[in-house]
């Protein structure tokens, strides 16, 4: 059968790089799939046209060596499970028990390699070095489909290198990410309501910067938050600070206010005395934003934040949303987050497009328990999504143009 892009895949070795950097507990039970079910549909398609098809991909980030806390069998269990077919799993990326496995696979069966992160190659800074183990990668397959958009932005071995050396396409994934994303760059529909969240300014700059002069409105939460707030000349306890943003804040603000961009913080704020761990109940009390007490530190938005910030959603025709505006996992902090996610499920009502990027925010929507299809689209990639509203040139997606 035919892949688009790559004509008669039948009987062929398909490299195809997927993005299954997944959250796994300390039992390492995966806690959400969402990327994994994500992967299926280009790895489905192309065993179906008869490929035998070699899955490359990372979890975590280990230091260029194997880590059995890293090892992605749990994660060749799980992906067999979700395609409803066997994974046969290989010990290494690019050793002897990746070329047995390989060599063993019929058509339209799948095999998955170790996490290609135990290889230093796959991250050296170094060409050649990367250049070298992108050459082992390319002798295991005829072809390379890449299909892990949150890694589009890395320019590593599996995901740039190995492009330039066998036959490539782009996998129906990074293909709908891309589009979806093009729809919040290219003229999106107003009113365009950005939220960020998460814990630092520093990880945001590039894509509030790019923002600045296109979304309506930008609505902060999160961690990020208290670095504003202190701009702003308020306490912020023992919250979360980058003093060495403060300034960028500053000018934030200053810039927002010039260019009509209406940026919205929190007025009220969850604050406990410590960060929640342990057997400790939390004790979480609302302050107003402005009188954060000096020995607690500030856990998620408070619930008139929260309801402003929905009222702020309420007739967005075009919503990004990255980042938690507090901390989730802990119930007693997973309002602001909930009450913003509801939000973004009411803009489809009324025609508009909202989109989750991140994996935080995205495993956010899933563990809280939302109906995903409620989404406009839930995207898979965290960073990659970021770079792309910031405008950068993501390498993975450069070297299947080039
Ligand atoms: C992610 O989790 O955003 C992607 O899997 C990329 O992982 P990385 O930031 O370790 O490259």
């Amino acid at each position: 059968g035919e892949y688009a892009g790559l004509g008669d895949v039948s009987g062929k070795r398909v490299l195809v790089r997927s993005d299954l950097n997944v959250p796994l507990d300390a039992e390492r039970t995966i806690t959400d799939d969402g990327r994994i079910r994500a992967s299926v549909p280009t790895i489905r398609a192309l065993a179906e046209a008869g490929a035998r098809v070699v899955v490359v991909a990372h979890l975590g980030r280990p230091k260029g060596a194997p880590e059995e806390r890293y090892s992605l069998a749990p994660v060749a269990t799980r992906l067999g499970e979700v395609l409803g077919a066997p994974v046969a799993f290989a010990g290494d990326t690019v050793g002897e028990s990746a070329h047995e496995v390989v060599a063993g696979l019929a058509d339209g069966e799948v095999a998955l390699l170790e996490n290609v992160r135990f290889n230093p190659g796959e991250t050296s800074k170094d060409d050649a070095e990367r250049g070298a183990f992108a050459r082992q990668l390319a002798e295991l397959a005829d072809a390379f489909v890449s299909d892990g958009f949150g890694v589009v932005h890395r320019k590593q071995a599996s995901v740039y290198d190995v492009a330039q050396l066998l036959p490539s396409a782009m996998g129906a994934l990074v293909s709908t990410e891309i589009g979806v994303l093009r729809r919040l760059t290219e003229e999106p529909a107003r009113p365009y309501v950005v939220v960020l969240g998460g814990s630092k300014v520093s990880d945001k700059l590039g894509v509030i910067d790019n923002l600045l002069g296109k979304a309506d409105k930008l609505l902060i939460g999160g961690g990020m938050v208290f670095t504003f707030l202190a701009a702003q000349g308020h306490e912020v306890g023992k919250s979360l600070l980058e003093v060495d943003q403060l300034d960028t804040c500053r000018e934030y603000l200053k810039r927002a206010e010039e260019s009509g961009v209406q940026i919205l913080l929190p007025g009220d704020i969850v604050v406990d005395t410590e960060f929640p761990a342990g057997e400790r109940t939390p004790q979480p009390v609302v302050v107003p934003a402005s009188q954060i007490p000096a020995d607690s530190l500030g856990l998620d938005i408070g619930p008139a934040s929260a309801a402003d910030f929905a009222a702020a959603l309420a007739d967005a025709q075009t919503v990004f949303w990255n980042g938690p505006m507090g901390v989730f996992e802990v119930p007693a902090f997973a309002d602001g987050t909930r009450v913003v996610a509801e939000a973004l499920t009411r803009t489809r009502d009324h025609g508009g497009l909202s989109v989750v990027g991140g994996g935080d925010s995205a495993a956010a929507v899933r563990t809280l328990g939302f109906d995903e299809s409620t989404f406009g689209h839930i995207s898979t990639g965290g960073g990659a999504s970021l770079e792309y509203l910031e405008g950068k040139e993501l390498p993975g997606i450069t070297v299947l143009e080039g």
